[in-house]
């Protein structure tokens, strides 16, 4: 029936591009409608989380650590749930990184707690003897650019229509309030919860000054 078609390559070659285009078109559009959409439940990062991955970045943890569970029996097993690309939808950018020189770190906010994170980001041989990852003393003492990251959540909320409250909107004023309101107490909750004595990060955010370790851990928590 069709060996007209295989004699004639012009048109052979048109239905070769009409069955690969169609077949593509069956892959991708599901994306464009369903997929790349956020989960659902999925809220976008608060002003001290946005800190956190500020500090994810500037200390380079995506050198040694992925943020991607693949759909592997050996990954399930280990880390839980494969990773869906909903999940990353207010992630700018993404930070799935490509080398394990440590574990996975998407679902880390479900087996670690703020105090494991306090004690192993201060020195990690102490929670984990035979450790190669680096201390990150000076988290505990540089302050966190809690500005910076609120005046991000005002751009994406602008720009990309990320759902935030009303409370986030331009201005020194707003930004005060909700600094005081809203990031202040997450931050002193996970002080506290950091039960660490060796520097009081309870006092330095009760005095307004909130640490790195604090932004990073609450953005640590939040990826599960
Ligand atoms: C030089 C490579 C390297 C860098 C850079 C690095 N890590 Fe690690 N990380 C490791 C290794 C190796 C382990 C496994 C041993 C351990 O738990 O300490 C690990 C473990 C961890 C764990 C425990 C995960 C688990 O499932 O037990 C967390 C959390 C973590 N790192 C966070 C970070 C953060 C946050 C940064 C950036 C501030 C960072 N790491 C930078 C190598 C690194």
């Amino acid at each position: 029936m069709f060996h007209w078609l295989e004699k004639n390559p012009f048109f052979f070659a048109v239905g070769v591009f009409v069955v690969i285009a169609y077949a593509g078109l069956i892959e991708i559009l599901p994306n464009f409608a369903e997929a790349a959409r956020p989960v659902k439940g999925l809220k976008p990062y608060s002003v001290l989380e946005l800190a956190g991955k500020e500090v994810y970045k500037k200390d380079n943890c995506i050198a040694c650590h992925s943020q991607l569970i693949r759909p592997f029996k050996s990954e399930t097993d280990r880390y839980g749930q494969y990773s869906l690309s909903g999940e990353y939808a207010y992630d700018r950018p993404f930070l799935w990184g490509s080398k394990r020189t440590g574990p996975d770190l998407h679902r880390v906010g479900n087996y670690r707690t703020s105090d494991w994170h306090a004690n192993h980001m201060w020195d990690p041989t102490s929670v984990v003897p035979e450790s190669i990852m680096p201390a990150y003393k000076h988290q505990f003492t540089n302050i966190a650019d809690i500005e910076t990251a609120y005046a991000e959540a005002v751009t994406v909320k602008k720009v990309f229509n990320t759902p935030y409250g009303d409370d986030i909107k331009p201005g020194k004023e707003a930004y005060e309030k909700h600094f005081k309101e809203v990031v202040l107490p997450e931050a002193l909750k996970i002080a506290k919860e950091m039960k660490f004595d060796k520097v009081d990060v309870v006092k330095m955010v009760e005095e307004g000054k909130i640490p790195e370790i604090v932004a990073l851990i609450a953005y640590l928590n939040r990826l599960k």
